[in-house]
């Protein structure tokens, strides 16, 4: 097996590529940084540039498969031309991927894409699966529909299309376990607003397994990534701050603050989403790290 892995050189794309090489499964990948052809040690590296319709046609040799996690930093103040950053790194890449592959008569099995969570409703009762209709109202939803549309036209050309919403990633090299912790290094850690908001979280480990799992059974279909114990906000930062020495109290920050500093993006910090992954386990996915305080005690020991 080659998989031909997009956004491989981030936070999840390289955590994937490493167990990948574990698992014996070959990797060509893309990356639109020429200075980053070399970075990833044991795969071939491609140059792309979907902007400007770029790609090294040679990414293709010998692939049999794809993981697609492109996609420019949604932590950005959104700006009209922000937007349409983050909006053309994940829908017009995978256009352009998808046109290409069929220009150059390329035969795919199975295609796995990045998705996120964020287009569920917001609610503090009812948790969310994979056939929840309803959607939030607000630039990510719309961002996160025309991605798995995107996703969703390789059923043309791939026996098996499926897309992963992610949840909120636990790694130590970044994302938001290294947010949570900044101001801990201070003596005090921060939440949001009532603290009241569900985190549906996972750790690095178990979403590179997924892809994986799904990659290797042909699955097909959406898949929520996400751990079966999702927290709330407050509960969130009290675990990691019982973990961490010399946490003193845990302070709440309003609403207000957050709109004032990062504008319209303030609404993913205050969305409240308790996801489900029952369709990912009764597809025989075994997670490893099924609760919060585990997982951090894993990541920073
Ligand atoms: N981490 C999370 O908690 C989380 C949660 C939900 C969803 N997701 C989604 O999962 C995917 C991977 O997440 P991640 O945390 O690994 O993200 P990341 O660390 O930011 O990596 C994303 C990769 O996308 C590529 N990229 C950046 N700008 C691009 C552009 N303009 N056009 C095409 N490619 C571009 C970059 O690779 P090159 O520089 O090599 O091209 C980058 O390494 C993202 O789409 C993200 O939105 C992540």
């Amino acid at each position: 097996m080659r998989v031909l892995i997009t956004g491989a050189t981030g936070l999840i794309g390289s955590r994937i590529v490493k167990d990948c090489l574990e698992r014996d499964i070959k990797v060509n990948f893309l990356t639109t940084r020429k200075d980053k052809l070399d970075s990833l040690p044991g795969c071939d590296g491609f140059y792309w540039n979907p902007q400007k319709n770029i790609i090294d046609i040679d990414c293709f040799n010998e692939i049999d498969s794809i993981i697609n996690l492109s996609g420019a930093s949604i932590f950005r103040i959104w700006t009209k031309k922000n937007k349409e950053l983050i909006l053309n790194s994940r829908v017009q890449s995978l256009n352009f991927l998808r046109d290409k592959i069929i220009e150059n008569n390329v035969k795919i099995n199975c295609i796995v894409s990045a998705s996120g969570i964020g287009s569920y409703p917001s609610s503090d009762i009812h948790e969310f699966d994979e056939t929840e209709l309803n959607r939030s109202n607000y630039f990510l939803s719309d961002v996160i529909k025309e991605w798995e549309k995107a996703t969703n036209s390789f059923k043309k050309i791939a026996e098996n299309t499926a897309i992963v919403r992610i949840g909120l990633v636990l790694s130590d090299r970044g994302g938001v376990l290294k947010q949570t912790m900044q101001p801990m290094s201070f003596g005090f850690g921060v939440y949001f607003g009532s603290g009241n908001q569900w985190q549906s979280w996972i750790h690095i480990e178990d979403i590179s397994n997924i892809f994986i799992h799904i990659l290797k059974n042909r699955l097909s279909g959406i898949y929520n990534g996400v751990a079966p114990n999702p927290l709330t906000n407050f509960q969130f930062t009290k675990v990691i701050s019982s973990i961490r020495k010399y946490v003193f109290f845990l302070i709440p920050v309003p609403k207000l603050f957050f709109k004032l500093i990062f504008g319209e993006m303030h609404i993913i910090l205050f969305k409240s989403q308790k996801v489900s992954c029952k369709k990912i386990q009764e597809s025989g996915f075994n997670f490893k790290f099924q609760n919060l305080r585990n997982s951090i005690e894993d990541i920073i020991s």
